[in-house]
């Protein structure tokens, strides 16, 4: 190949940017979406970040306000968060609950000319509503339990006796974990249709096969055409010890998944993550942020549960604490510009999170207790508020989950140790946990 003389001579000058960066460090700032322990861990890593400016937060809670500015503005409200975006030049926004994102705030934000990190409405659909993502996995053909949607109750009944059990129901819309009954007979998946459809979650139900085989989570950053694998991890989502017990949000995290060798990894971007990227450019709704792949491990291969489009809560916790790169470049550069040769260093010691519920969680709680002697956090240890509030002098209890003691250790056995020593020193009488987080990770690692 003959390159055109111009450029066989052209000095490579610094650009103007990089020179300037050497001088006085350019630095963004930047306005965190969400109050609980993920976005305490965003927090957390993006003010170890020498990028970041100011870190604003909206609504934020008492572990966020002391690395951040609490904004006070709606975040229902996007004509005041563009106002405030604007008055304080923020230069990324990053969105960590998913209820904004399918109320479209990222895209009133773009609209408006501000960098965000977090998928559109259109883009969101792919947690907002489980029957738009089992759509796609069908004409993409992505590995999922084989489903039916209804919006006519006698009609799912009906195909519940036909299918016989055990059968999922899972009602349609963000249900907050809350929307799924895995079924082991036919009367109780009728009830579950019955539920949806006299509750406010279900105007339309999916019906699933039931699959088997552990579960993992699979996270990916995503610029719309690319998708860049950002750790993996396990949940325990039943709130006792043994996995017994309601569901919940999750009780417990760890990362890295033993489950997920990098050839399985490969391959869930192969049959899985990539094919999805590929629908939602086709329908002209590129996803940009975090998709989060719930999958289970079945004897066939991966196969898709579902999707969330952003961090998990607690497992964001348990990245960050690994995460050894800097997350504001890499979070601007996934809401921006193009993922391509971006490789995030990871740290190889794994990392615990064990969640803190107030008693009855996830049912009613009571709100107002007090809690004391938070540990200070280290670089290898911290407790995440998830559920706080201040009061006076005090920090208590303001919701379900409540705090996450969170660790890493150069094992597994030692990070689980490390994050219970962070709970046992934590003097909060209302509060449980479980206390077999991450020991199945003893015989999968
Ligand atoms: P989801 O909210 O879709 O993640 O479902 C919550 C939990 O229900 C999952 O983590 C699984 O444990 C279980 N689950 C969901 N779908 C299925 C399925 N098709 N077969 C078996 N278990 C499932
Ligand atoms: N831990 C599960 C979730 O964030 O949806």
């Amino acid at each position: 190949m003959t390159l055109p003389a111009g450029n066989l001579y052209r000095r490579r000058e610094p650009s103007r940017a990089s020179v300037w960066k050497h001088e006085t460090l350019m630095t963004i700032d930047v306005l965190l979406i969400g109050s609980g322990g993920r976005e305490h861990a965003l927090a957390w890593k993006l003010k170890q970040s020498p990028e970041l400016g100011l870190l604003h937060a909206a609504p934020g809670n008492p572990g966020i306000a002391e690395l951040a500015e609490i904004a006070s503005i709606d975040v229902a409200d996007h004509a005041g968060v563009i106002a405030f975006c604007r008055d304080q030049r923020i230069g990324l926004v990053v969105v960590g609950p998913e209820v904004p994102l399918v109320a479209g705030l990222a895209d009133s934000l773009r609209d408006a000319g501000i960098a965000v990190f977090g998928p559109s409405a259109a883009a969101a659909r792919l947690e907002g509503s489980k029957g738009f993502t089992k759509e796609l996995c069908a004409a993409k053909n992505i590995p999922t339990a084989a489903f039916r949607r209804f919006s006519r109750a006698e009609e799912a009944r009906a195909y519940i006796q036909e299918q016989g059990a055990p059968i999922v129901v899972k009602a349609d819309g963000l249900a907050a974990g809350k929307g799924v009954t895995v079924a082991s007979s036919v009367e109780e998946a009728v009830r579950a249709v019955d539920d949806c459809f006299e509750g406010a979650a279900g105007a339309e139900v999916v019906i699933e096969e039931c699959l088997s085989g552990p579960e993992a989570s699979l996270f990916c950053l995503c610029d719309g055409d690319i998708a860049l694998p950002f750790g993996t991890a396990e949940d325990h989502k039943r709130a006792f010890d043994g996995d017994e017990g309601p569901n919940t949000g999750g009780m417990g995290a760890y990362s890295p998944s033993g489950l997920m060798t990098p050839e399985l990894t490969e391959r869930a971007l192969r049959e899985i993550v990539r094919p999805t990227l590929e629908g939602m450019r086709e329908m002209g709704a590129p996803f940009r942020g975090v998709l989060y792949a719930g999958l289970m491990l079945t004897a066939e291969g991966p196969k898709l549960i579902e999707y969330n489009v952003r961090f998990g809560d607690p497992e964001a916790q348990v990245l960050m604490l690994r995460l050894r790169s800097d997350l504001l470049p890499i979070l601007l550069t996934a809401a921006t510009g193009s993922l391509a040769g971006v490789e995030p260093e990871w740290s190889p010691e794994p990392a615990v999170t064990v969640v803190l519920a107030a008693k009855g969680y996830p049912g009613a709680v009571r709100k107002g207790t007090p809690i004391r002697n938070i540990p200070a956090p280290k670089a290898d240890e911290i407790v995440f508020h998830a559920g706080t509030t201040r009061q006076g002098d005090e920090i208590v209890a303001n919701g379900g989950r409540v705090l996450n003691a969170t660790a890493r250790d150069a094992d597994i056995g030692s990070a689980i140790a490390k994050a219970y020593a962070l709970v046992d020193r934590i003097d909060w009488s209302d509060g449980f946990c479980r206390r077999d987080i991450a020991h199945r990770a003893r015989t999968t690692s």
